[in-house]
């Protein structure tokens, strides 16, 4: 029997999941998501052509290979629908690729309705939510009022989604009123349900595990990174579902044994887009070299990320809990036009130095402690392999690969697909 194999960012999303993954897919069989909906944004770049893929994993342009939407996901069918059309306009059929789990829950009108006014209502504190309902629709869930995909096949769904909606407008009352149009979102939103309802729906725990016994090889994509994950992130500033390896078990319905290599992604250099904490956060020239160099703009929601030096004691953290066996650095070539470039090694606060983080990294003031490197001050266009990298460059990543612990086995140098270096 082969096991999963996940791959999940390390920071704070957005670390170039979705490249790896189209990557690495060839030597699978499935790819998979387990959590997160359309507030994850997943860039691909091949052929000359970008592609931003929401809920639809980041397997799909490869032939002979299925894509399971799985239960941890929520899933707006209005935006998958969008999706979907733009994959057929690119000439990749999915039909028979696709599949959705029953168990997976809906976002309505309505989630989108309630996240839009949460968040006007928090002011100042709004989590900075990419307004897909994403909160509310987990809320349901944990709450035990969700819809879920297999609910569609279900005779009186419109029953069932008419009392949900009846309770959300009730709730709506406790906010300040925002302009929502529901007549047209509920129009699209049923309309769409003829898209979902043509794909095949599964029950994907069974799909999952007889896959594996039948030897088939089975990639976990994870959304967000794992300082969003809700129990581990920098709460409340975070995502509502596991982003970490754990979230893979309930996600997929796969027993914690069934887990095998754990690639860990993150950027040589750190970014988060939303409020929150954020240690190593450059608010100057340098953060938006980084952001400029890096074109550090949302692929779901077009905001400027905010941009920073990489952070070992962040990392290590999250190495911790989702058990990495490698790493994955993506954005290596956004410091080639640094003359030095910097990696947070310590945090003091509370009067010690130390490599843990805080309870609460909202309330706590941390100081980084930085350790400067020489730039390499060069393109790395070309280089297919380790070796061929500049001294600077390697000298960075060895250290790095000793401060985290575990080996750095991929080093990609540019968006596109061939732009990677695995050791
Ligand atoms: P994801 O959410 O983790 O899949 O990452 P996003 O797609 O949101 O953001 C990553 C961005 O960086 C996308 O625009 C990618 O095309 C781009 N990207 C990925 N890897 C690299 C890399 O090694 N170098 C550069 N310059 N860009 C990259
Ligand atoms: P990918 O998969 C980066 C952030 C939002 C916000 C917080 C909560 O592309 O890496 P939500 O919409 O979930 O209620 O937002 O989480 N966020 C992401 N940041 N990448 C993502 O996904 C994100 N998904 C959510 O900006 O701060
Ligand atoms: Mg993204």
């Amino acid at each position: 029997m082969h096991k999963i194999d996940v791959i999940l960012g390390l920071q704070w999303g957005d670390e170039g999941k979705g490249k790896i993954v189209d990557y690495l897919a060839t030597g699978y069989d499935m790819v998979a998501r387990f959590q997160g909906g359309p507030n994850a944004g997943h860039t691909l770049k091949f052929g000359g052509n970008k592609y931003v893929l929401h809920t639809v994993p980041s397997g799909i342009f490869r032939e002979n290979l299925n894509n399971l939407i799985g239960n941890g996901v929520v899933l707006d069918p209005v935006t998958f629908q969008r999706e979907l059309r733009n994959l057929e306009q690119s000439g990749v059929d999915f039909s028979r690729r696709l599949f959705v789990s029953r168990k997976a829950h809906l976002i309505l009108p309505t989630h989108r309705w309630l996240d839009a006014a949460s968040e006007a209502h928090k002011g100042k504190a709004k989590i900075g939510s990419t307004l897909k309902g994403i909160g509310p629709t987990y809320m349901d869930k944990t709450g035990r009022n969700g819809l879920r995909i297999g609910d569609v096949e279900s005779p009186n769904f419109r029953e069932q989604y008419e009392a949900l909606k009846t309770k959300h407008l009730e709730l709506l009352k406790i906010y300040a009123p925002i302009d929502f149009d529901l007549e047209t979102a509920e129009q699209d939103w049923f309309e769409s349900l003829a898209t979902l309802r043509k794909l095949p729906l599964v029950d994907s725990e069974y799909f999952v595990n007889d896959a594996l016994s039948n030897g088939k090889k089975i990639l976990a994509e994870g959304a967000q990174g794992s300082m969003l994950d809700i129990d581990f992130g920098t709460y409340p500033f975070v995502t509502s579902s596991n982003t970490v390896t754990a979230g893979v078990c309930t996600g997929l319905g796969v027993a914690p044994q069934k887990i095998g290599r754990v690639i860990g992604i993150t950027k040589a250099y750190c970014t988060r887009v939303g409020s929150g904490p954020f240690p190593t956060e450059l608010d100057n020239e340098t953060g938006e070299l980084l952001r400029k160099e890096g074109m550090e703009f949302g692929a779901t929601t077009g905001r400027p990320r905010r941009c920073g030096w990489i952070d070992i004691p962040q990392l290590r953290y999250t190495m911790l809990i989702n058990g990495v066996t490698e790493i994955c650095m993506t954005k290596i070539d956004v410091l080639n036009i640094f003359e030095e470039i910097a990696a947070a090694t310590h945090y003091q606060y509370g009067g010690k130095t130390t490599i843990q983080l805080p309870f609460d990294l909202c309330q706590t003031d941390v100081k980084p402690l930085f350790k400067n490197y020489k730039g390499w001050n060069s393109s790395l266009d070309d280089i297919r392999n380790f070796e061929n990298l500049p001294s600077e460059a390697r000298a960075y990543l060895d250290e790095l690969e000793q401060m985290l612990g575990v080996p750095i086995k991929m080093i990609s140098t540019g968006p596109e697909r061939e732009k990677l270096i695995v050791r």
